[in-house]
């Protein structure tokens, strides 16, 4: 859709505060992006409910956004993406360390020198008739000692309204930058200038961004700069860009840990509390687990993070983490009152929803949200769409944008500055075959290797094979910011220094399924049957047999009271075949030999030891 009237971008309105920043190398930082990319104007954001609400407005008199109907949905927009630009791109994602080992096999790297000249090109001139915001936040609670800040330069107002909903966004990170904390860098251009170099306007379309897309992180500067995409983890920087790639190079190189992970509070029937962390690649219920409600009774599950989580060794020698971000950008389809109530219940108002598809009646819907759509709806690129017309109405990726405060299973300490002791940490892939409903690792060398083997198999595989494996190691094959050797070994280190003081380690496995292909595990809130396993071998309360893969429940471990669940079937939930385990080990040899030389001893020695007790 071609809009006729570009509208006249009023900062004045927009940032009553300020003009600019007192800290010089803020200034300059900003001068210098303004100079290469020509906006019309600087706004210098303030995060007030005032600028979101100007922004908003002026989204949907452009045609950007779709204002929901309020009665539904109050305070709540629909932005429709171009179909070219709805996920990130991971082929177009660079890493520019100044050594290219240190970017590792995992990694596309590119020369920092040779990268940085050619983004002076695409940069220069593509914020041409838009306005450029400057956009400071603070990763984590303000001022804690886990936190970071952050500072985003973008040409896009969705942007900024979805980072005014992911992180602590305005005014007072400014102060803190100019009182001299120090923050990283990080620049976004949707690259669709609305002038050209000789003065030829041209008008403004829907969702502008260009073919061509750059996601850099150069880790040694903790910069980032994102040119083309205006969708989420492309163009949300804060997020696997900052808090992620960059971070986890911070974490590297000031010993502590950056990671794919969400964040939960469990309390147990005797109100005793626990926290854990819990590894998954994209897509395996990060999101569900985290709002897990549990069917297990007087078993409760708080919310404190679905997607990142940054841990860090306390004063007291323990493990602390917080969730760094202060919003939820979670993927819609399969989200609904059965599979995540409370992620429903969270989206009441005050939301952004990406490529969702929108009903008659001005609310939202897509494909999971009830079991029965609607009769009649216009689907994420704008097309009237019915049940009967064989095609998803919302993007298989499309999301929401919503505040972690509106979540009813948020846990009161949640912002708690220090973050929360971690007593178990959980990894976990998507695995047809071999791999347990749950088994705990010996100690947390094993669980370093578990977290280094995590994977999902790519095509349908039966039991007693192993088909392709996507490995997916510590669930951050697109977001480690370095060599993925390395990573495990700083792992390790961290380990060390934990002592007898380190998390349990955990593995579990949503996803076995049997000979005809069903999935033998219920999943959802019966995954608290799994956790509450977990904490009784915390307090020492349950036996564990030793298996070549892991410590397993005994026969009668787990709770399984009142499932549907048959002795073969619980049978195949803990089956070991050795053949095949034997395979896989195999696998992921040669995976590791993928490493060279960067590969740490101790995971070699951890597929030795299992290799040599699977032959027992
Ligand atoms: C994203 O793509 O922006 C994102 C949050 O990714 P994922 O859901 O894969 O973690
Ligand atoms: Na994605
Ligand atoms: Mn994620």
């Amino acid at each position: 859709m071609t809009l006729t009237n570009p509208p006249v971008h009023t900062p004045e309105t927009l940032s009553p505060k300020r003009t600019g920043s007192t800290d010089p190398n803020l200034q300059a930082w900003v001068d210098e992006i303004a100079r290469l990319t020509q906006p019309d104007a600087v706004v210098w954001c303030d995060g007030s409910p005032r600028e979101a609400s100007i922004l908003s407005r002026q989204l949907v008199a452009e045609g950007k956004l779709i204002r929901l109907n309020p009665e539904w949905r109050p305070n709540s927009f629909l932005a429709r993406t171009n179909p070219k630009d709805v996920a990130r791109v991971e082929d177009r994602t660079f890493i520019c360390s100044n050594d290219e080992a240190d970017a590792g096999p995992t990694n596309n790297w590119a020369e920092p020198t040779a990268m940085r000249e050619e983004l002076q090109g695409v940069f220069a001139g593509s914020m041409r008739g838009r306005t450029l915001y400057v956009v400071p936040f603070s990763m984590g609670p303000l001022g804690g000692p886990i936190s970071q800040l952050g500072v985003e330069i973008t040409d896009s107002p969705y942007v900024v309204l979805n980072m005014g909903i992911m992180t602590r966004m305005g005014e007072q990170i400014l102060t803190m930058i100019e009182a001299g904390d120090p923050w990283v860098h990080t620049v976004h251009s949707i690259g669709y200038p609305l002038v050209d170099a000789n003065g030829v306007k041209r008008d403004d379309v829907e969702w502008p961004c260009n073919d061509t897309k750059y996601i850099v992180q150069f880790p040694d500067t903790r910069e980032v700069w994102s040119y083309g995409s205006g969708y989420g983890g492309n163009a949300l920087l804060s997020k696997k860009s900052f808090a992620l790639r960059i971070a986890s190079v911070m974490g590297r190189d000031e010993g502590w840990l950056a990671e794919h992970m969400l964040l939960i509070k469990l309390i147990s029937p005797e109100g005793k509390v626990f926290h854990v962390s819990a590894a998954f690649p994209s897509a395996c219920g990060k999101t569900n687990l985290s709002m897990l409600q549990p069917t297990i009774p007087g078993w409760k599950v708080e919310t404190i993070g679905d997607d990142i989580a940054w841990l860090r060794q306390g004063e007291d020698g323990r493990l602390w983490a917080i969730n760094p971000e202060a919003g939820f950008f979670g993927v819609a389809p399969g989200t609904g009152e059965t599979t995540n109530p409370t992620a429903v219940a969270t989206m009441w108002g005050n939301t952004i929803f990406t490529n969702v598809a929108l009903r008659d009646d001005g609310d939202v819907w897509w494909e999971g949200l009830t079991d029965t759509p609607p009769a009649h709806l216009i689907d994420w690129q704008g097309k009237d769409w019915t049940p009967a017309s064989g095609r998803p109405a919302a993007h298989p990726n499309s999301r929401f944008t919503v505040a972690a405060a509106q979540c009813p299973s948020i846990a009161d300490d949640w912002e708690a500055a220090g973050g929360v002791p971690i007593d178990a940490i959980i990894f976990g892939g998507r695995r047809a075959t071999n791999v347990p409903l749950v088994a705990q690792a010996r100690n947390w060398k094993h669980g370093v290797f578990m977290g280094a083997t995590i994977s999902s198999e790519k095509t349908a595989a039966a039991e007693g094979t192993v088909g392709e494996l996507r490995r997916d190691p510590f669930a951050m094959l697109p977001f480690c910011g370095y060599n993925m050797a390395d990573y495990w070994a700083h792992w390790l280190a961290v380990g060390k220094s934990l002592g007898t003081k380190a998390p349990a380690i955990f593995q579990v496995n949503w996803f076995r399924k049997d000979e005809d292909g069903s999935f033998i595990w219920p999943g959802f809130g019966e995954n608290s049957r799994v956790l509450e396993w977990m904490v009784r071998r915390l307090e020492g309360q349950a036996e564990a047999r030793d298996t070549p893969i892991g410590l397993l429940p005994t026969a009668d471990g787990l709770n399984v009271e009142g499932l549907d669940l048959s002795e073969k079937d619980l049978e195949q939930l803990f089956a070991i075949d050795p053949a095949s385990w034997l395979a896989e080990c195999d696998l992921t040899e040669e995976y590791f030999n993928k490493f060279g030389d960067r590969v740490p001893p101790a995971l070699l020695a951890e597929l030795a030891s299992v290799r040599y007790h699977l032959k027992d």
